[in-house]
């Protein structure tokens, strides 16, 4: 093949099905850190969940702190809990094509 062949042929090489990383890396880009703070930190590698913190409390029962299970959580109420206060869980501002990419990585780990 000639030099001018290959020139031309090189952004087809660059567009297409060769993006630098899939959607689902992006997802899980996101997932272990959207805005500083990992969803992976609490809710497990993959969305399984996790025991965030265990303790005694004052009347010597263990208490356990549990980041849930989210793999087969919706994209509605995913978006919804992470644009909203929680006692523990931080409130994210996040695009829905954020949302989007984080939903599309948890549901590949159902
Ligand atoms: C500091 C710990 C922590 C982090 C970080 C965190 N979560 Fe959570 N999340 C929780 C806890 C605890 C719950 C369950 C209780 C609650 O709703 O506050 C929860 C609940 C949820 C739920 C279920 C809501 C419902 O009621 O069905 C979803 C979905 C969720 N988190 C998604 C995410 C995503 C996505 C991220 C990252 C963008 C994230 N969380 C980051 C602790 C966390």
């Amino acid at each position: 093949m000639n030099f001018y062949k290959l020139i031309f042929l090189l952004p087809l090489c660059l567009t297409g099905e060769s993006d630098f990383i899939t959607d689902l890396e992006y997802g899980e880009m996101l997932y272990n850190n959207p805005r500083g703070v990992s969803c992976a930190s609490c809710h497990g590698k993959n969305g399984e969940g996790k025991d965030i913190v265990d303790y005694i409390n004052k009347d010597d029962k263990l208490v356990v702190i549990r980041g849930i299970d989210i793999r087969y959580k919706s994209f509605d109420n995913i978006k919804k809990t992470v644009a909203r206060n929680h006692p523990i869980m931080p409130k994210y501002y996040l695009t829905d094509e954020e949302v989007k990419a984080i939903y599309d990585y948890l549901s590949s780990k159902e």
